[in-house]
């Protein structure tokens, strides 16, 4: 049986209003180049999260295929023509390069990417996130495949017994280990509970029914300021998961977004908030530009289509997860531009706090401990108020 791919290729090409939203007429611009232009293509669906146009693709072509990715490239470039018509908000906002070279990771749109020997029955759901970072999936994603709590597959299905190995990244450092669940666990959480800097890369089986080389879930890892050297928006991850036999059941891996756990992101990518669990309808970030939103399109895929999406988190059943995630923005927002909500120091550095904080690097002087043992360089008098043009 050879293999099939399954990609979300997204990007920000534009916001309807300000960066909260999309406006129908990108996606239909989506639509049609890719119909027009997609030969390369086996299926294709054009969704989105709030200002993101996630295209999600089926082809035979696996990962970081070169005409896979120009396609996707030309459609977000068609799309940011009439984003710059609308007049829209950002038009463009993620193509951070002006010519596409090869491979489309590391020009600004986000990449997932799972490439399998299809199953006789293949679900498989792809999650959108905005107003987030790639770390938002580590919590849901490690409850999914190693949490016996969220899914009792781990425990009763002696098909997954074995547990999965995770594929973690140090975006920092730029480099990554696979570490293997259940007997790593605990190192696992010491890496996946830093989210900033550690983030889930793909998950595999350990052992199974299924090839133990072949990726079961994939995440977008592009850190959008890494690339462009200033805060550009935040890297609004997408996420991709196999789901069934000798794999989490659907409702395993929807029920680990039932927790509406706090993420980094929302206005202006400062701010801690809760990640609200959306169908399709709600996926849009108004309320403080925000709060961030996850929402799901699950496919039952074939080689040949992806099929007809559903909208899993429309279920009432989440509706518990958004009234929490309602109570904790309202909490939250109630500290205004005070940590723990406006997000430490040190996550600040790709926001346009530290230019604030230069302006006023001049008016610091040291305190009289530190002039006392002569480590004080500062002048320690005082410039009168007057002198300062107050
Ligand atoms: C967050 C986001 C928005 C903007 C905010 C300010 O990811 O995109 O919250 O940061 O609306 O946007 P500008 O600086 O473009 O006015
Ligand atoms: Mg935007
Ligand atoms: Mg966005």
């Amino acid at each position: 049986m050879s293999l099939i791919t399954v990609s979300i290729i997204k990007a920000d090409v534009g916001g309807f209003p300000g960066h909260g939203g999309m406006h129908p007429d990108i996606k239909s611009r989506a639509q049609e180049y890719l119909r027009d232009n997609g030969s390369v293509l086996s299926d294709f669906h054009v969704a989105h999260v709030g200002d993101d146009l996630d295209l999600i693709l089926l082809h035979d072509k696996g990962e970081d295929n070169t005409g896979v990715h120009k396609l996707c490239w030309d459609t977000f470039l068609a799309c940011t023509e009439v984003a710059r018509e609308l007049r829209l908000y950002g038009a463009g906002q993620d193509l951070l390069s002006d010519s596409f070279s090869g491979n489309i990771k590391g020009l600004g749109p986000g990449v997932a990417e799972l490439c399998f020997t299809p199953r006789k029955s293949e679900p498989i759901t792809a999650f959108l996130m905005d107003k987030t970072e790639p770390g938002a999936f580590n919590l849901p994603f490690f409850k999914m495949f190693a949490d016996p709590f969220n899914t009792a597959g781990l425990v009763i299905d002696p098909a997954m017994h074995d547990g999965f190995s995770f594929e973690i990244w140090d975006v920092e450092e730029h480099r990554k280990v696979v570490l293997h669940s259940p007997e790593e666990l605990y190192d696992i959480i010491a890496l996946l509970g830093a989210k900033s800097r550690y983030v889930l890369k793909r998950v595999f089986p350990n052992g199974g029914p299924l090839p133990k080389d072949e990726a079961v879930a994939a995440i977008s890892t592009d850190k959008l300021s890494q690339i462009a050297g200033k805060y550009v928006g935040k890297d609004d991850p997408v996420g991709l998961v196999r789901a069934q036999a000798g794999l989490p059941a659907m409702g395993e891996v929807l029920e680990a977004f039932a927790f509406p756990q706090i993420v980094s992101g929302w206005m202006r990518g400062s701010h801690n908030g809760p990640l609200m669990p959306v169908g399709w309808e709600d996926a849009v970030c108004t309320r403080f530009d925000g709060p961030p939103r996850v929402t799901a399109y699950a496919f039952q895929v074939t080689p040949e289509s992806l099929g007809r999406a559903a909208d899993p988190f429309r279920d009432i059943a989440f509706d518990n997860a958004r009234r929490t995630a309602n109570d904790i923005t309202d909490y939250l927002r109630r500290h205004g531009p005070f940590e723990p909500h406006r997000l430490p120091l040190q996550d600040m550095e790709y926001t346009t706090l530290p230019q604030v904080l230069e302006g006023l690097s001049s008016r610091f002087v040291s305190l009289p401990e530190a002039a006392a043992k002569g480590g004080a360089k500062a002048s320690h008098k005082a410039t009168p108020r007057a002198e300062k043009g107050h």
